[in-house]
């Protein structure tokens, strides 16, 4: 690829008013998981005004554009969630949500910004471009069984080489990226609990089973599957997040109902955990005489990061940000569904740094209050950019 690193900068200059643009307007146009119509066609459209791509929708509320090069190459997919979550905005900026009851607090928003301005600079470099380069617009990050698997079963996903997704980060400042290899996100299993006793006056516990006292021996005991149970050099969380049981003060109940979620990042550990909880929940409602009804559903994998395509990645943000502002992230115990696009392609997730103390921009993902600094835009788009030129050439001379 012949390319004027002038001209690209020029380029991601240009495209820097329509990225912000863009971003309010989603911002104040949130869709939840699996609602994204609005969303979606208006992605639609505005790729619909770049020169060269052609356009799909595989799923319902997807758009999947491919820009193909004049020259054959590899192929490298990059993927924005479009999803907002349904939580109301707490904020007051005049691009708030106009949407009640829905909000981008966790900044796909800006993903979905960022991949459309790194589409259109890549456009107009479309006749330098050896291979091709696919933007996955992907619904419904925020909700299992999630947007990415269907966009991987319709085949969008096929004949790619690598893939790539960034995510806004406010626990890290803005001004700085991050990028690793290996376990960067857990898979987040969840399962549904019940145990059944046999309920009756509250004053003659005697005669019946107490389901209330059972779940407690339970809940306890499960914590000693991560301290007891598990390898302590693999990170695993079980969180028991709802426990209903009863509704008044003198009735034992007949059962008590519990939930919550698994996290892990190593796949043989994630398979076995299913069946150590079984083991501790027979165990304890056999010694009570109680009994137990246990649902696990597996979600998303684990995002582990592939070495290559992370180097890779890492090499173009050094070069363009400087030792300085790359960082490594700390893997975190949350989930995403990326990893459904790792089981089609080795790929990266990584880091733009949006946070910002100072202008009281620190808020968590998915609080009420959650917003980015705007300055993440520009550094996400160039990130972005520069991400799939470099790619797209070490994919090339690796031979792909
Ligand atoms: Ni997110």
């Amino acid at each position: 690829m012949d390319l004027d690193p002038a001209e690209v900068m020029s380029l991601l200059e240009a495209v820097q008013p329509d990225v912000l643009g863009w971003r309010r307007h989603l911002h104040a146009h949130p869709e939840v998981s699996f609602h994204e119509r609005e969303t979606a066609e208006f992605v639609y459209q505005t790729l619909q005004r770049f020169e060269g791509l052609e356009l799909t929708r595989p799923t319902e509320f997807s758009v999947v554009a491919r820009l193909v090069g004049t020259a054959p190459g590899p192929v490298l997919a990059m993927r924005a969630d479009i999803d907002a979550l349904p939580i109301t905005e707490e904020n007051e900026i005049e691009f708030g949500s106009q949407n009640p009851g829905a909000m981008h607090a966790c900044g796909h928003d800006a993903h979905t910004a960022m991949l459309l301005g790194t589409a259109k600079v890549l456009c107009a470099l479309r006749d330098r471009l050896q291979g091709e380069i696919r933007f996955v617009f992907q619904p419904a990050e925020e909700l299992p069984p999630g947007g990415a698997q269907p966009l991987c079963d319709s085949g969008a996903i096929d004949g790619v080489d690598a893939v790539i997704g960034a995510h806004v980060w406010t626990p890290l400042p803005v001004g700085t990226v991050a990028v690793k290899s290996g376990p960067m996100m857990a898979s987040s299993d969840t399962f549904d609990l019940v145990i059944r006793g046999r309920g009756g006056h509250a004053a003659q516990p005697h005669l019946g089973v107490d389901c209330v006292a059972v779940a407690a021996q339970a809940i306890v005991n499960l914590q000693q599957v991560v301290s007891r149970a598990t390898d302590p050099l693999k990170p695993l969380v079980v969180s028991i997040t709802k426990i209903h049981a009863g509704t008044t003060s003198n009735v034992i109940p007949d059962e008590a109902e519990l939930a919550g979620t698994v996290r892990s990042f190593d796949p043989e550990q994630r398979r076995q955990v299913p069946g150590i909880m079984e083991r501790v929940l027979r165990g304890v409602t056999q010694a009570h005489g109680a009994e137990y009804d246990l649902r696990y559903q597996f979600g998303y994998r684990p995002v582990i990061n592939d070495p290559r395509v992370s180097a890779w990645v890492e090499e173009a943000l050094l070069a363009e940000f400087g030792r300085d502002a790359v960082v490594a992230p700390e893997p975190s115990m949350g989930g995403e569904d990326f990893s459904a696009y790792l089981t089609k392609a080795p790929g990266t997730f990584f880091l733009i740094g949006a946070g910002n103390a100072a202008k009281g921009l620190a808020y968590p993902h998915h609080n009420a209050r959650f917003n980015i600094d705007e300055d993440a835009l520009r550094i996400g788009t160039r990130a972005e950019v520069h991400a799939a030129l470099h790619l797209l050439e070490q994919l090339r001379a690796a031979g792909r």
